[in-house]
């Protein structure tokens, strides 16, 4: 946690383009993020308005700073438009993807959400459709998601120098993973590299990017992600990099081969462990992610890894353990970092 030094005027945290998402994300963890004033975007730097000194940044007083126009709260601009007591109900949060807002709405606002989502319109002029969210469901982890306002739902979504075309009511994108997708975006160099569960390229397309891997094979069970992986891969130009395979990663994952194992899927991860483990090179990595109870972080997860290794008699040397976020009450997402020997 950095020091805080009382309060400057204009203060502004310097990160490189490539490492602005992933301050940006940094900052706004620790509560430093001055909203007040815009991210500017100059040509060899990435400037993030912040309250305080911070002492893992190189610093800058801003001459110009640019400034919000401050949103009004929801439930001002809504006051005469649903009944007093909803008000507290009102969202305080959502994201968005492309030209696409994502809200959760409480149950008790039903009949509201058009006025909702028109009022968010309203703050975002450059968005189109507001969707309410009720979760992701299934092995294909797709988003159960309700169409409120407009009807464009296919949308193009800029992160981290990437281009991700999706459609947001069919398929999911994490916000909360930022920034492990970030952090895959600078491994992978050289590599031969498996993404079991490819997605429409959350981890496969930022790597190929960023780090250009000898070769990337992305495997994907959803048809329709699939459609939007190939997609991805011809929009940022990784075609040789990034081979996708449509189907089952426990049948299409070949063995020996990789120097690097993406497991990029959660709850039911462990059933998939040994087969990840086997597509492994001695010496290669492995990226476990799984959904264990906060409390048992990282033991739950680490004991899965360590013991799918032992049972195909190769080790399992753990380097990194991360929450990539916080999944449920309890629950915790978290992803191991392992290389895996070739035997004891
Ligand atoms: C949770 S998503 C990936 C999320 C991603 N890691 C992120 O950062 O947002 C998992 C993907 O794995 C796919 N999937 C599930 N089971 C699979 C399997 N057996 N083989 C290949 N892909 C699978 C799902 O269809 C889904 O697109």
């Amino acid at each position: 946690m950095s020091r805080a030094t009382p309060k400057s005027p204009n203060l502004a945290a310097i990160a490189r383009r490539e490492d602005a998402e992933a301050a940006l994300k940094r900052i706004t963890s620790i509560g430093l993020l001055d909203k007040s004033r815009k991210v500017i975007r100059r040509e060899d730097r990435v400037e993030i308005p912040v309250l305080r000194q911070l002492s893992e940044f190189d610093m800058v007083v801003q001459e110009s700073p640019s400034f919000y126009l401050k949103l009004p709260e929801l439930s001002a601009a809504l006051q005469d438009r649903i009944p007093e007591k909803c008000l507290s109900l009102l969202p305080r949060g959502w994201f968005i993807l492309g030209d696409v807002i994502i809200v959760k709405i409480h149950p008790l606002l039903r009949d509201y959400e058009s006025q909702i989502g028109h009022a968010l319109l309203q703050y975002y002029p450059r968005c189109s459709t507001v969707l309410a969210d009720e979760g992701i469901a299934g092995q294909m982890r797709q988003p159960v998601r309700r169409t409120i306002v407009g009807n464009r739902t296919r949308t193009r979504h800029r992160e981290n120098g990437v281009v991700f075309h999706l459609d947001a009511r069919e398929v999911m994108f994490s916000a909360g993973n930022l920034r492990e997708r970030t952090r895959m975006s600078r491994l992978g160099q050289g590599e031969m590299v498996v993404d079991m569960f490819a997605g429409i390229g959350y981890f496969s397309i930022p790597m190929a990017v960023h780090s250009r891997p000898k070769k990337v094979l992305a495997i994907e069970l959803n048809p329709n992600a699939y459609e939007f992986l190939c997609q991805n891969i011809r929009a940022n130009h990784v075609q040789d990099i990034v081979h996708p395979i449509l189907g089952d990663c426990a049948l299409e994952t070949p063995r020996a081969i990789a120097d690097r194992v993406l497991m990029g899927m959660i709850q039911v991860t462990d059933r998939y462990l040994e087969t990840g483990i086997s597509a492994l090179k001695p010496g290669g990595t492995l990226h476990y992610h799984q959904t264990i109870p906060s409390r048992q972080f990282p033991e739950a997860a680490v004991r899965e890894v360590k013991e799918a290794a032992e049972a195909l008699g190769r080790r399992a040397e753990i380097l990194k353990c991360l929450r990539v976020k916080k999944f449920s009450p309890g629950m915790v997402h978290a992803v191991i970092d392992a290389r895996i020997d070739s035997d004891f």
